[in-house]
């Protein structure tokens, strides 16, 4: 929660431009800003060889010019023209060896430093799989967001700086992807959306016909009948010899009239089977669409009550010598579990720093995977992160120290210092950052126990998403520069308090960096002592 203290309202008050930042080139932007120098350096060895290849038409115009003059003239009198001994001579010369200098002018390639340059860059490219990874991405903000395609499609996102629309032509692009996941219903959506805008007149080389056999099959799929066959008969107004479309037809038709066969004699233990499904995926959404509500800042669930008592204060480490003369900026952003932000705690010079130090380090995250123990990539995490210790930059020092002195508790112990960029799309989906009692060996190499607590640095403003939300409870945090949010995992008896289960929401526009610590039991037994109930 933001107080309406003066130091509140000031740290909310500015926006800084969002920031850029990177193999997976859709998880982070930080190496995505390389990509865009190099089209534009492309551009520029594209335009060279535009200009030579005038250059030489030019000259080529010149010479074709200059000898249509010349036998216009000698074609009228062939013999008159021949009579000058000069014109003898150059008719020779021409035919000799001008004309051979000209064939090769017209066969000389033009195109050699655009294609070596083409050639040494291609290998810095983005493939099929970032190109998927980035359509992917676009669907996943779409559903998290409730953005409409007609919104995305027109580029109409809030926070935009440089606003941008998708042709039709993209629109069949996303709906293909998202067919060869059998995702059909954003294959609907999206090829509905390709076939709008050519309805309404946008000048494309996308084909209506594949655009209506995509969708009638994403819509068959989904079990829309009549619109199938609506849609089937409209392909063949444009296409009466379609093959598939013909077969799809008389296929269409058979099982309409066999469906209204098996409904006459449907049985009630399948209606029972159809509610115990409805049931099964009714249990499956809560936990996700509580999560994509907090991340679009609905479903907050403080009341004015209990808001009361949030409180925003200086903070001086609990008396530490450090902070005595210069106490931090606290606020309470929640009540249960408790989680505190501190204001003004990273300064712009070290988040650079930081950044600078990370980003040659930067890899796709990776997360524990529970059958085999092993760290793995997986669709629920998508970002880059590296790992910083205080060894090696004295800045980093610097902030596990702030860390130790405002937590109280013993950083020795805890993990390096983790750097995470998360590009368009980036997210980390509901997750603990405790291990439970059924992975007890997650930790085990590193020998200081569980995650004691989370300390989490936000190093950017978002333009839009990406928020930090806890989906048991109903709490959103918003990232705000330079602040950092604190929260305890366990109890002090050392259960795990469960509803401390976050995620990262998607980046909708913009780019999030952030940096956390993740602190351990070991080190803090009389810094924080166990109690006596469990879930104290
Ligand atoms: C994490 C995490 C939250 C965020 O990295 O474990 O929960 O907002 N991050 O980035
Ligand atoms: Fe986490």
């Amino acid at each position: 929660m933001a107080f309406p203290k003066i130091w509140c309202i000031a740290a909310l008050g500015f926006l800084l431009p969002f920031s850029s930042a990177h193999t997976d080139f859709f998880t982070s932007i930080g190496h995505m800003t390389d990509l865009i120098n190099t089209e534009k350096d492309l551009v520029i060895s594209l335009k060279d060889y535009i200009k030579a290849e005038e250059s030489k038409l030019e000259q080529i115009k010149k010479w074709a010019e200059k000898l249509d003059k010349l036998t216009d003239t000698a074609t009228k009198d062939p013999e008159g023209f021949l009579g000058h001994p000069v014109n003898a001579f150059k008719l020779m010369k021409r035919l000799n060896t001008e004309w051979g200098e000209l064939e090769n002018l017209v066969l000389k390639d033009m195109s050699d430093g655009f294609i070596s340059n083409m050639t040494i860059q291609r290998q810095f490219f983005p493939n099929d799989e970032d190109q998927t990874g980035a359509a992917k991405a676009l669907l996943r903000l779409q559903d998290t967001y409730n953005l409409d395609t007609d919104t995305l499609s027109r580029g109409n996102l809030p926070g935009v700086k440089h606003k941008s629309f998708l042709t039709a032509e993209d629109c069949f692009e996303l709906g293909k992807i998202a067919y060869t996941e059998a995702d059909y219903y954003h294959t609907e959506l999206w090829m509905e959306q390709a076939l709008k805008q050519l309805d309404e007149g946008e000048v494309s080389s996308a084909d209506k016909v594949y655009i209506l056999d995509y969708l009638s099959y994403a819509v068959y799929q989904q079990g829309d009948l009549s619109k199938a066959v609506m849609l089937t008969k409209r392909l063949l107004e444009l296409d009466p010899e379609h093959q598939r479309a013909n077969g799809n037809m008389k296929y269409f038709e058979y099982i309409m009239a066999k469906e209204k066969e098996a409904n006459k004699s449907s049985t009630e233990s399948e209606d029972q089977a159809e509610k115990e499904t409805e049931v099964k995926k009714k249990d499956y959404l809560p936990e996700r669409r509580k999560y994509e509500m907090l991340c679009r800042g609905e479903g907050l669930k403080m009341t004015p009550r209990r808001q009361k008592r949030l409180f925003c204060r200086y903070y001086d480490g609990n008396r530490n010598p450090r902070y005595i003369l210069g106490p931090v900026k606290q606020e309470d952003e929640w009540d249960k579990p408790r989680i505190v932000r501190f204001l003004d705690i990273i300064s712009d010079e070290e988040i650079e720093t930081v950044k600078e130090l990370a980003k040659p380090r930067l890899s796709r995250a990776t997360v524990h995977d529970p059958e085999t123990g092993k760290l793995t990539t997986a669709h629920y995490r998508v970002s880059k992160s590296a790992w910083l210790s205080g060894y090696e930059s004295p800045v980093v020092s610097r902030i596990n120290t702030r860390i130790q002195d405002l937590t109280g508790l013993d950083v020795s112990t805890a993990e390096e210092l983790q750097v995470a960029n998360y590009g368009v799309g980036g997210q980390y989906e509901p997750h603990f950052d405790f291990a439970r009692k059924d992975e007890p060996d997650a930790f085990k190499e590193l020998g200081t126990g569980n995650r004691i607590a989370t300390w989490l640095f936000y190093m950017s403003d978002v333009s839009a998403g990406g928020a930090t939300v806890f989906p048991e409870v109903g709490a959103s945090v918003w990232p705000r520069k330079g602040t950092a949010v604190f929260w305890y995992n366990l109890f002090p008896s050392g259960e795990g308090d469960y509803s401390t289960r976050h995620a990262a929401c998607p980046v909708l526009v913009g780019n999030k960096w952030v940096s956390n610590k993740w602190l351990h039991e070991r080190g803090q037994e009389f810094r924080r002592p166990c109690t006596l109930s469990e879930l104290e």
